[in-house]
């Protein structure tokens, strides 16, 4: 993949940019970095805390050539990608389902992917927000956020992360786009996440909340939780959050 770089001291969201780009015939690999986001955005029409200077503000037009119930992976490829970048940087992370990066219980990295129609056809707009410094953390995140500097005791600039980011985008959407890809990419999700089994969690999904233990994900991504009457329940979308048993850290 060519990777093409537009840098934005301030913007609104880095997607929406490139949301714009690829609906005016972007190539994929056009990246947005921004210093800042003004309306930065989250799932769930969250906010986004995009402080200048305190985070990596990165989104990618890609046009993938999936079928349409593999695009779900588009997620895990680009969290197995942030957690090997990170990994490079001495940073050991955890994924939750479905875009949660983590280390230990606190959040790290965000990523938001959405689906744009354009005259050339569908692209999806993959976003990522990876916390480079503390220090700016409003009250409402602090307890439950870390980033790069508080795991490491080092500043990283954002060019370095995103120079190792794009790298493993590269290597994992190139893995995602072959013939056995989409298994491919479902392993490495496994081997980097402590949520892929046997993980006690809850999930709020749009109609209430379910209880049980992850029992690995289908071929498309989607989250299997087995419920204490033993049957199974596919999660295509829902907030996953750890369950702690007594005893627990
Ligand atoms: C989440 O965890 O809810 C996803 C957060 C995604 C944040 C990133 S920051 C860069 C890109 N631009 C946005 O407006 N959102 C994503």
């Amino acid at each position: 993949m060519n990777f093409t770089i537009l840098r934005f001291d301030t913007i609104d969201s880095t997607n929406t940019e490139a949301a714009r780009q690829a609906r005016l015939g972007a190539d994929e690999g056009l990246c947005i970095i921004a210093a800042q986001q003004t309306a930065g955005r989250g799932r769930h029409g969250r906010t986004w805390v995009s402080e200048a200077g305190s985070g990596l503000y990165f989104s990618i037009v890609l046009r993938p050539k999936l079928e349409l119930r593999h695009l779900p992976l588009i997620t895990l490829m680009t969290g197995v990608a942030v957690h090997d970048a990170l990994k490079e940087i001495g940073v050991r992370p955890d994924f939750k389902w479905v875009n949660d990066i983590l280390v230990g219980d606190k959040k790290i990295c965000g990523i938001l992917a959405e689906t744009v129609e354009t005259p050339t056809g569908l692209a999806v707009i993959v976003g990522i927000g990876i916390n480079l410094t503390s220090r700016n953390f409003p009250d409402e995140i602090a307890g439950t956020a870390t980033s790069i500097e508080a795991e490491t005791d080092e500043l990283k600039s954002a060019d370095t992360v995103a120079e190792s980011l794009t790298r493993y985008i590269a290597y994992f959407y190139g893995i995602l786009a072959d013939e056995n890809g989409p298994a491919e990419t479902i392993g490495h999700w496994r081997q980097r996440s402590t949520y892929f089994s046997g993980k006690a969690v809850r999930v709020t999904l749009p109609d209430g909340t379910l209880e049980g233990v992850t029992d690995g994900l289908e071929e498309n991504g989607a989250l299997r939780v087995k419920t204490s009457d033993g049957s199974v329940r596919i999660i295509q979308a829902g907030d996953v959050e750890r369950l702690r048993k007594l005893g627990d850290e």
